[in-house]
């Protein structure tokens, strides 16, 4: 028998769900797609991405044969850059391990990269109707109250309770999953959201023990607090004949397969001297390319997961008689020297984006 509160979730979204670019498709690559945008992104920001992203890689063929930098570059904006770097290995592992066609197997999904449960049960149910229920951060909400679950929901135990009521929701078999889990998770995003969720608009309320209690702070349990470790950085504006030294970061690094300006842990220097001297020894490491730093000419201050990071620019040159380093490439590789306008084209990180924009400044007000 179907679950009533699927029956008056689905009535609900037939007259209220928004109609959003991926709702209107069948199509597994772009409810994929939109899936992986839209994990720590809102709708309003990820549709012009979307839009844009798919027109230039329309089918999984086209996004596996792009170069990794180009699919970054339809990606710079949304952050998280791990999400592209997986999209795009996931795109190759569909062409090159199933002939170009999304498994319809919930276990051959889950072992294509960054394709978790909830990814893989949405792409299935969305696409190709499969009877899969979903958890994700607004469904999770929503089921938490309609159990009146008071466990905090990061326990395997609750993560186990609320994947049970999920697939509770969804007939066995025969059609209908695709619209339920659609119209579930409208209703925890539009209707039942964290502080005051709007009950009076909400097809559930008949089934809901904390909307009668109005225990909305209690359910579901406040997060722990994360816990934020303070780092410093220094990166080193290396400067020759108008170019940077610039550097891909590499796999197993933060912003793995986006440029950056060579930058350097610092956290344990305890002084000016202590950091010139750290930066210089990790350029010459890395890039076997002596430098001479010099003044400390910018700092900002961004965050990343769980760091607050401090970052301080350093100008550098290339001491006179020194040689340049040919580990440097002018064209490809994982290191090379850029003008401003030769960076604008690389996919930066976020930081590094903002180095760039200080950079253009300074460069602009000194030759104006
Ligand atoms: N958040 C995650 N997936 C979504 C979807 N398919 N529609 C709207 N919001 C979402």
């Amino acid at each position: 028998m179907r679950s009533p509160i699927a029956a008056a979730a689905v009535a609900w979204f037939r007259d209220h769900g928004r109609d959003l670019p991926w709702r209107g498709t069948h199509d597994a690559y772009r409810i994929w797609v939109s899936e992986i945008m839209l994990q720590q992104t809102q709708v309003a920001t990820v549709i012009p991405y979307y839009t844009r992203f798919l027109e230039r890689f329309p089918d999984v063929r086209r996004l596996a044969e792009a170069p990794e930098d180009e699919v970054f570059r339809y990606w710079a904006g949304l952050g998280y850059y791990r999400r592209a770097r997986q999209l795009h290995s996931a795109a190759k592992c569909v062409v090159e391990h199933h002939g170009g066609q999304f498994p319809k197997d919930l276990t051959a999904m889950l072992s294509l990269p960054g394709i978790g449960r909830y990814t893989a049960s949405a792409i299935l149910s969305f696409a190709y109707d499969l009877n899969h229920g979903i958890v994700e951060a607004n469904t999770q909400r929503l089921y938490a109250r309609l159990l009146y679950w008071k466990e905090p929901l990061q326990t395997t135990k609750s993560q186990n309770a609320l994947w049970e009521f999920a697939e509770g929701l969804v007939p066995k078999q025969g059609k209908g999953t695709g619209k339920i889990n659609q119209a579930v998770m409208e209703i925890g995003s539009q209707i039942c959201t964290p502080n005051v969720p709007q009950c009076d608009r909400c097809p559930l309320v008949p089934f809901c023990p904390t909307s009668a209690k109005g225990h909305f702070d209690r359910i579901p349990a406040p997060k722990p607090p994360k816990k934020i470790t303070e780092l410093r950085e220094a990166a080193a504006l290396v400067e020759r004949d108008g170019k940077w030294l610039m550097r891909r970061c590499q796999v197993g690094e933060r912003w793995a397969g986006l440029w950056d300006f060579p930058r350097f842990d610092i956290t344990d220097c305890d002084s000016e001297a202590a950091v010139r001297k750290a930066l210089a020894n990790a350029v010459l490491e890395r890039f076997q390319q002596s430098i001479d730093v010099e003044d400390c000419v910018h700092s900002l201050k961004h965050a990343v997961t769980r760091y607050r990071i401090t970052l301080h620019c350093y100008d550098a040159k290339i001491p006179t008689r020194r040689k340049v380093s040919t580990f440097v490439g002018s064209q490809g590789g994982d290191a090379q020297w850029c003008d401003l306008a030769q960076m604008e084209d690389l996919a930066l990180s976020s930081s590094g984006k903002r180095v760039l924009r200080w950079l253009k400044k300074r460069t602009h007000s000194t030759t104006d």
